[in-house]
């Protein structure tokens, strides 16, 4: 099948390097020329496990082409995709400018009989707008059919959450449209939910909002649990047991980040709200997100009283592991109250140091993890890496100079830091 993509951030160009994979003909269009060029070449905009080598071989193999050219690539396609950002704006909305230009492009260019499928997160309604739009815009001879296919992949494990999801959504009133996504999607081995477009709109917002809630939960029970002496993760281990709840998304840390949770939770309450709902419970999601990340800041006050010429070593930047994406990474704000305290900062990131340097100023990064914690008072943990998991603790506490960790993502085992001479301080413990 021939198949287009609008747009080629984490969720476009995963999917796309995936589908051509499968051995269909798949386009990429892009609007800025010096990407589209990189993309030729298979250098990738971001750092996400494996797909490089997946973008390289299917480029190789003339399955997967990037451009910057409506035409052909929508006169060919069956299926176009929509894969653009869809970022916050400050009332919280999501900013849906990018998706209705690219839609009316696609509507220009379409010849034959195309199913425009979004796959970027919009709210509900987005698609009916998105229908009249191609009316008025595509030529008089040309039919489509729309579909919403939300993606929930993650990154850091984008390509392997594309290849085997835990289910595919496709909402669409047409019932040719959702015969050819079947097609599309039938080497993947998932439950697919036939839905109207409207519900699968809002699966989206309603499932990463659900899982944010989950992490907030999480970190409410673990401040509880510092509060009254118990054993946070401990607790959380024996809820998560439970099958109706499950363990995951129930870590506490520095609370949630990224280029979703935050933004989709944001744009549920303005949903919401624009439909007379008061959905005050993700209100008190965000809220516990921010406490999350003040405790932080709280717990090293405690450390080292008066902050002031104090040095501190963080390790980890990006939001998460695996990933050098620094959207809402709770590195950003934690580093702001931090350098409000008047401490000196060294950071290591092992991918995000390029990205990070965009984002945090005035602030040391050190190239690699012995060296940034050189002469600290207090090495905090921000990002869980695995390179900070295996890291040489007796080498750290030699070269500090106080033996003090904040743990914010739970990766030292309390006792045996304690053991080795160092005050730890986790979340929960
Ligand atoms: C998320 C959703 O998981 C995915 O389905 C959707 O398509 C996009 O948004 P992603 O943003 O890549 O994916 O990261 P995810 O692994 O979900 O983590 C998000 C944030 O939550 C990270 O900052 C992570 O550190 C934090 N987190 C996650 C916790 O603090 N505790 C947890 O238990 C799980």
């Amino acid at each position: 099948m021939t198949i287009t993509f609008v747009g080629h951030g984490y969720v476009g160009l995963v999917t796309a390097a995936v589908f051509a994979d499968f051995g269909n003909k798949v386009y990429v269009i892009g609007h800025t020329p010096e990407k589209i060029d990189n993309l030729k070449k298979g250098i990738i905009p971001m750092y996400e496990p494996g797909l490089e080598e997946l973008v390289k071989k299917n480029v190789d193999a003339g399955r997967l082409l990037f451009t910057l050219d409506y035409d052909p690539a929508i006169a060919e396609s069956e299926i176009v995709f929509i894969a653009v950002g869809t970022p916050p704006q400050k009332t919280g909305d999501a900013q849906l400018s990018t998706v209705f230009e690219v839609a009316e492009k696609i509507a220009k260019n379409l010849k034959s009989h195309t199913v425009i499928a979004t796959k970027s997160t919009v709210p509900v309604g987005t698609n009916k707008r998105i229908v009249k739009l191609v009316e008025e815009n595509k030529p008089e001879n040309a039919t489509f059919e729309i579909a919403s296919v939300p993606e929930f992949l993650r990154e850091g494990t984008a390509i392997e959450d594309t290849l085997h999801p835990d289910r595919v959504v496709i909402g669409t009133g047409s019932e040719e449209a959702r015969k050819k996504l079947e097609e599309l999607h039938s080497p993947i081995d998932a439950p697919i939910l036939n839905t109207t477009i409207e519900t699968a709109e809002l699966i989206k917002y309603a499932a990463n909002s659900f899982l944010a809630t989950k992490i907030s939960f999480a970190n409410a029970i673990a401040k509880l649990s510092e509060a009254v002496g118990a054993d946070g993760l401990g607790v959380l281990d024996g809820v998560g047991l439970d099958k109706r709840i499950g363990r995951q998304f129930l870590y506490p840390g520095v609370g949630y980040g990224g280029s979703c949770f935050p933004k989709d939770v944001k744009a549920l309450i303005s949903i919401a709200g624009d439909h007379d709902y008061d959905f005050s419970l993700l209100d008190q999601v965000e809220e516990i997100n921010k406490q999350a990340k003040r405790d932080i800041v709280r717990k090293a006050r405690k450390v080292l009283g008066d902050m002031k010429g104090k040095k501190i070593a963080v390790f980890g930047l990006a939001f998460k592991p695996n990933t050098d994406d620094m959207r809402d990474a709770p590195s950003i704000d934690i580093i702001e109250l931090l350098k409000q305290e008047g401490v000196s900062i060294s950071a290591f990131d092992p991918k995000a140091r390029e990205t990070a340097q965009k984002v945090i100023h005035d602030i040391e990064f050190a190239s690699e993890m012995y060296e940034c914690v050189k002469d600290a008072n207090l090495l905090l943990v921000l990002t869980d890496w695995n390179e900070f998991k295996e890291a040489d603790l007796g080498k750290i506490k030699s070269l500090m100079k106080e033996p003090n960790i904040i743990d914010g993502r739970n990766i030292y085992d309390p006792q045996k830091t304690r053991e080795m001479g160092f005050s730890y301080i986790g979340v929960g413990r």
